[in-house]
């Protein structure tokens, strides 16, 4: 009777420790997902948010670059790199206020400016790849102050 008593405590003991190496796993990759980028700027100034392009294969190529702002779920700006010329799509009610620039291969920028309360969030930037998988950048953006 003992013995396969003592095969299910090492049953449970392997089992238990598979579930921890996949509760670490499942926490060190959400981590990696919630990495936040800080970004200040004065009310009134410019804010510029950092967004990662590097694909995972030096080859590869950006294809399409979305923004979106807080828990909102339409896009607020899209960079489409598909086509001849990249196409600047920005949400309307924000005027005219957003604008992508690539820095070099692996850097992009979002400013805002002249910038105000209201955009004062967490701001997500996902860049998807011709074959690479997506990569997001999560920006937390303060606006502080008054411009003098
Ligand atoms: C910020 O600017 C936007 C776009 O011009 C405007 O709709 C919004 O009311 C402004 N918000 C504040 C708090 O000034
Ligand atoms: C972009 O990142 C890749 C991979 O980290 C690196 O090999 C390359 O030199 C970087 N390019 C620039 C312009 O920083
Ligand atoms: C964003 O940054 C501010 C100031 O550092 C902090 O109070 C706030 O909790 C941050 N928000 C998130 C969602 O990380």
């Amino acid at each position: 009777m003992p013995l396969p008593r003592f095969g299910n405590v090492a049953d449970d003991m392997s089992s238990t420790s598979f579930l921890v190496l996949v509760l670490v796993l499942i926490v060190t990759c959400s981590e990696a997902e919630l990495a936040t980028e800080f970004a200040e700027a004065s009310d009134g100034g410019t804010a510029t948010l950092p967004c990662n392009l590097t694909p995972n294969k030096p080859s590869d190529k950006v294809s399409v670059v979305v923004w979106h702002k807080g828990v909102e779920e339409d896009p607020i700006y899209k960079f489409d790199l598909r086509g001849n010329r990249p196409q600047h799509w920005a949400e309307p009610s924000l005027g005219d206020r957003f604008f992508m620039r690539i820095l070099d291969d692996n850097r992009s920028v979002l400013t805002i400016s002249p910038t105000n309360l209201s955009d004062e969030n967490v701001y997500h930037c996902r860049v998807d790849f011709i074959t690479s998988p997506s990569r997001i950048t999560h920006v937390n953006l303060t606006i502080v102050g008054e411009r003098f």
